[in-house]
C-alpha cells in the first residue's frame, strides 16, 4: 500500500513510519490519521513485524493537529463527527510502538508521541500543549497522558501557558525515556526498536498490557492482572525457550507461540 502522508519502511522486524507532511511541519490531519490506522492495523496483523518506530523530520515530529482543517469546524460538526475519537484506535495497537522525536512535538504532536509506549528524544526536541492559545485545549489525550507522565504542576503550567519544554526538562519530568544527540536519533531509535523486536513477541504484548494497566487500575487489581499475565506466559513455548537459552548460555529464538 502507498501512503501520501507517511513513509513506511521495513527494517527486518521493525516497521519504521515517518510522518511526511514537511510543508505543514507534519500537522496531523484526517488523512494522516487514516493512514496511521491502516499502518498500525497491518503492523498488528503481521507476525513478522515486532516493533513500530514512529518518527518525523529533524524540524518537527508533528506541530499539532492541523489547525487549517479545524479552523472552520464548529461544535455540531466536532460533536456529531466525534472529532479526534479515531486516535483511540491508534492507542489500541497491541504490539510495541516507540516514538522518536526531534524538533517540535506540539499539541497533537506531543499527544501522538505520548500514545506510543515510550519516547526517545533528540536533544532538539520541544514538547508543548499550546492549544489554549487557539481557544481550545488538548483534544487527543494530552490533559490526561501528560498529567500522568509529568504530574499536575508541570502539566497544568504547560497547558495554561502553552510553554514548551526542551528535551532535558522532558527527561527530568519523566516524559521521555532517553535523550540522544539529534544526528544519532534515527540510528539509535532503530537499534532500540530492533532490541524490542528481538524479544519474545507474546511477552512484549503482555509487558505492554501490564505497564498500561498501572494507568487504568488500582494497585491490587493491577498486581493481580500482572500476575495472571505472568502465569499465562508460563504456558508459552517462548518462555520454555527463553529459560532454556539462559541456562544453556545461548541466544533464544522466539516464535511467538
Ligand atoms: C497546520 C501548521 C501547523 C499546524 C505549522 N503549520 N503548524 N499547519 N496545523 N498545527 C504550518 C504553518 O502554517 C506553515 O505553513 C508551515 O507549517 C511552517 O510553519 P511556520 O509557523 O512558518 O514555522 P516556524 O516559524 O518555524 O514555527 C514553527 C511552530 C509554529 C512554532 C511549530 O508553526 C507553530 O506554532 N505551529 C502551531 C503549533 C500549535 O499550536 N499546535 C497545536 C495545534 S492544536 P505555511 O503554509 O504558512 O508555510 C492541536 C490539538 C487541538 O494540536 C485540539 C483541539 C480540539
Amino acid at each position: 500500500m502507498t501512503y501520501e502522508t507517511l513513509l513506511v519502511e521495513r527494517h527486518d522486524a521493525v516497521t519504521l513510519v515517518t510522518l511526511n507532511r514537511p510543508k505543514a511541519l507534519n500537522a496531523l490531519n484526517s488523512q494522516v490519521l487514516a493512514e496511521l490506522l491502516a499502518v498500525t492495523a497491518a503492523y498488528d496483523a503481521d507476525p513478522g513485524q515486532r516493533c513500530l518506530l514512529l518518527t518525523g523530520s529533524d524540524k518537527a515530529f508533528a506541530a499539532g493537529a492541523d489547525i487549517k482543517e479545524m479552523e472552520a469546524m464548529g461544535f455540531a460538526a466536532a460533536y456529531a463527527g466525534n472529532f479526534f475519537a479515531g486516535w483511540e484506535q491508534f492507542t489500541r495497537t497491541r504490539k510495541p510502538m516507540i516514538a522518536a522525536v526531534a524538533g517540535y512535538a506540539l499539541g497533537g504532536g506531543c499527544e501522538l508521541a505520548m500514545m506510543c509506549d515510550f519516547i526517545l528524544a533528540a536533544d532538539t526536541a520541544r514538547f508543548g500543549q499550546p492549544e489554549i492559545k487557539l481557544g481550545v485545549g488538548p483534544g487527543m489525550g494530552g490533559s490526561q497522558r501528560l498529567t500522568r507522565a509529568v504530574g499536575k504542576a508541570k502539566a497544568m503550567e504547560m497547558c495554561l501557558t502553552g510553554r514548551m519544554i526542551d528535551a532535558e526538562e522532558a527527561e527530568r519530568a519523566g516524559l521521555v525515556a532517553r535523550i540522544v544527540p539529534a544526528a544519532a536519533l534515527r540510528e539509535e531509535a532503530l537499534k532500540t526498536a530492533a532490541l524490542v523486536a528481538a524479544m519474545p513477541p507474546l511477552a512484549a504484548i503482555a509487558n505492554k498490557e501490564m505497564v498500561n494497566a498501572a494507568f487504568e487500575t488500582g494497585l491490587a487489581q493491577g498486581l493481580a492482572y500482572e500476575r495472571r499475565l505472568f502465569h499465562g506466559l508460563c504456558a508459552t513455548e517462548d518462555k520454555a525457550e527463553g529459560m532454556s537459552a539462559f541456562v544453556e548460555k545461548r541466544a533464544g529464538h522466539y516464535t511467538g507461540r
